[in-house]
């Protein structure tokens, strides 16, 4: 069953328009028709309509498929990426080897099959501590900075200059529905602070520090703060190893650095009061993940704290490795 709304057919349009801009239309499903309304499937609920449950069909094919505008010699097409990432405006692709002679025209299909890119980089990937993108513009004007709508939050940013990923806004808003009144809480790798934004959006934190080694992230972390009316939100410029420690004890600490974040734990739960949580992420093989979560277990113990922990699969990120989202609930 999917969540929906039902809009009178006359506002059907503009209704699905401001969803969609919004990011809170679901696009992974079909509109349908009920009577004289249609069935809009929706991320959150939406005020001022009632939300209903419907069995909606799954989209067939992925939503604006580039590939079935472009046309390159024999063979070539095989070899076209299916996805791409999109940040507010912005296409990200990575383009094969293969490929390169034809970069132009790969840029102008996905701005073709989807109206709404103003331009698309060729993406080698996320690199070094600080997690950023090598970008080159393929097709298009302008630069990378963007504003990304996300469960109507208006998320500044540019994959250039700093981290953002838009595939976790369901995991930002998980949380933020967790953090109950007067909640201190610390992101320890904020990036442009997207899980500060939506818990001050839609919980009412104390405070939700928000710490990046990334000076720009900062600046964009300051840009949504005001955009989004997140007054509790503190960006902080620094190393969290030295900035955590020099804050007030925190409810709830986000730590999304997934290569390393075990390694932060044991000063995350240093810093977390007593019936708190930690939500880390990890990137892991499969096979390895049940023993990393006994060994978190020890580690705790050694430092004198009692753990339980809450685990499930957020994405596949290799044939062999996951990404899991782990919830340490402090004793
Ligand atoms: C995977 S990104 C997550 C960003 C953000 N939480 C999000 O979901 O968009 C990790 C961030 O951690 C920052 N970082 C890496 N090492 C750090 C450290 N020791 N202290 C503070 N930030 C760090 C990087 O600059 C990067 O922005």
């Amino acid at each position: 069953m999917v969540q929906c709304i039902r809009v009178p057919k006359r506002d059907g349009e503009s209704v699905r328009t401001r969803l969609l801009d919004d990011g809170i239309l679901d696009v992974s499903f079909r509109i349908s028709a009920e009577d004289d309304s249609l069935l809009l499937p929706i991320l959150i609920p939406v005020e001022g309509y009632e939300t209903v449950e419907r069995d909606l069909r799954p989209q067939d094919r992925p939503v604006g498929d580039y590939r079935s505008v472009l046309d390159l010699p024999d063979g070539l097409g095989d070899l076209l990426p299916v996805s791409f990432d999109v940040v507010g405006d912005v296409g990200m692709i990575k383009v094969p080897e293969e490929l390169d002679p034809f970069r132009r025209e790969i840029g102008e299909a996905m701005m073709k099959a989807n109206r709404s890119l103003r331009c698309v980089f060729s993406d080698s990937g996320v690199k070094g501590d600080l997690r950023i993108r090598d970008l080159e513009l393929m097709a298009g004007e302008g630069t990378s900075e963007t504003v990304h709508k996300e469960f109507g939050a208006r998320m500044h940013t540019d994959p250039a200059k700093v981290y953002f990923n838009p595939r976790l806004a369901g995991e930002r808003h998980r949380i933020a529905s967790m953090v109950r009144d007067g909640e201190v809480v610390m992101d320890m790798f904020g990036g442009v602070a997207p899980f500060g934004i939506q818990i001050c959006r839609f919980a009412n934190p104390k405070v939700a520090y928000s710490i990046d080694l990334n000076p720009e992230a900062e600046r964009f972390a300051l840009i949504n703060r005001d955009d989004n009316h997140a007054e509790q939100l503190v960006p902080i410029t620094g190393d969290a190893t030295v900035v955590a420690p020099t804050l007030p004890s925190a409810d709830r600490i986000i730590m999304n650095l997934p290569q390393i974040a075990d390694r932060f734990l044991p000063l995350a739960l240093d810093r977390l009061n007593h019936g708190g949580t930690v939500h880390m992420y990890k990137i892991i093989e499969r096979e390895d993940f049940p023993t990393l979560c006994e060994e978190m277990g020890a580690m705790a113990a050694e430092n004198g704290h009692t753990i339980e922990i809450e685990t499930f699969e957020l994405k596949t990120y290799s044939p062999t490795m996951s990404v899991y989202s782990i919830d340490v609930h402090k004793m």
